[in-house]
């Protein structure tokens, strides 16, 4: 489903087609080469009535060999630039779609300009090549949609810019390609492309601040996690504001996973989750808040409530 060989962006047809040329450039010289050896051993073959010839140095042959693999290196080292300007048109200046932080181990995602926060599952629309900024706030990650495009590093201190684009509306999963610790390979992502209308609907829907229940076990739950300091981690818009250290959690909800692509979000999970972090996810940066039954229920109600 996520084979990179099956290319459902233009960028990912890009590399695709470099990567076909060099694979048929080298098999085809494997091949010559398996086949001179072969040849040269049959024909130059000593028997018991004739030695072989023996020669240390041959202008010809070394000529030939150089110039043909000048030849080669020169016609791919021109492929490989022309299809990186053509994969990658400049960046400076231009307003990115979309801000990608990584943090350790999950995605903060934002849209400029929307208002619009969000972790480990974005969306975007077809048919439109989108500027994608990378960030990261510790170590180095990597953004790798295999079937969507290139491949990025996420350098702390530093912001890189890469394009990408989807032809069909899908799902498309994404993975963190730079090992950043214990639980990297817990971070994944999900990019969900829709039709530029349904898009729309989408941004619209997320750009709304949260509806915070008022009553029942969910309004405690809301109290409880403006008391405990869940609140000061993550960011509920319309309700508290934090320093944005763990995952935005206005439209939770909504998002079909957990802990980058851990666990399916369901409140079973959650409740995992929220009853011992440690034991789920080792060393990620979530606090064990020790919580009563009660609480843990009521959390998890409010969190559900998240639409
Ligand atoms: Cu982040 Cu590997």
């Amino acid at each position: 489903m996520t084979s990179f060989f099956n290319p459902a962006s233009e960028a990912n047809e890009i590399i695709n087609r470099l990567f076909w040329h060099y694979s048929i450039a080298a098999t085809i010289i494997l091949f010559l080469v398996i086949g001179f050896t072969v040849y040269a051993r049959i024909r130059f073959r000593a028997t018991k009535s004739r030695r072989p010839a023996q020669f240390t140095r041959s202008r010809k042959v070394e000529l030939s060999v150089l110039t043909i693999s000048m030849l080669l290196v020169t016609y791919f080292g021109y492929r490989t630039v022309s299809l990186m300007s053509e994969l990658e048109p400049r960046a400076e200046g231009q307003e990115p779609d979309i801000v990608v932080t990584g943090h350790q181990w999950w995605w903060e995602v934002e849209y400029p300009g929307e208002g619009v926060v969000t972790a480990n599952e974005f969306h975007i629309p077809t048919g439109k090549r989108l500027l994608v900024q990378l960030n990261s706030t510790d170590v180095i990650h990597s953004f790798w949609v295999p079937k969507l495009g290139g491949k990025k590093d996420m350098i702390p201190g530093y912001t890189n810019f890469l394009w990408i684009d989807a032809k069909e509306a899908g799902e498309y999963m994404g993975v963190c390609s730079e090992f950043c610790g214990e639980q990297h390979a817990w971070m994944r992502f999900r990019v969900v492309a829709h039709e530029p209308e349904s898009f729309e609907g989408w941004l619209s829907e997320h750009r709304q601040q949260a509806k915070i229940p008022k009553e029942g076990m969910a309004a405690e739950g809301a109290r409880f996690f403006q008391e405990m300091t869940c609140s000061k981690c993550h960011t509920i818009r319309g309700f508290n504001e934090s320093n944005n250290i763990g995952p935005d959690l206005t439209h939770l909800a909504s998002r079909e996973e957990i802990l980058a692509g851990m666990l399916d979000n369901n409140p079973e999970n959650l409740k995992d989750w929220l009853q011992d972090p440690y034991e789920v996810k080792p060393l990620s940066h979530m606090q064990d808040m020790i919580l009563t039954n009660k609480e843990l229920e009521s959390l998890v109600a409010f969190l559900n409530e998240l639409q």
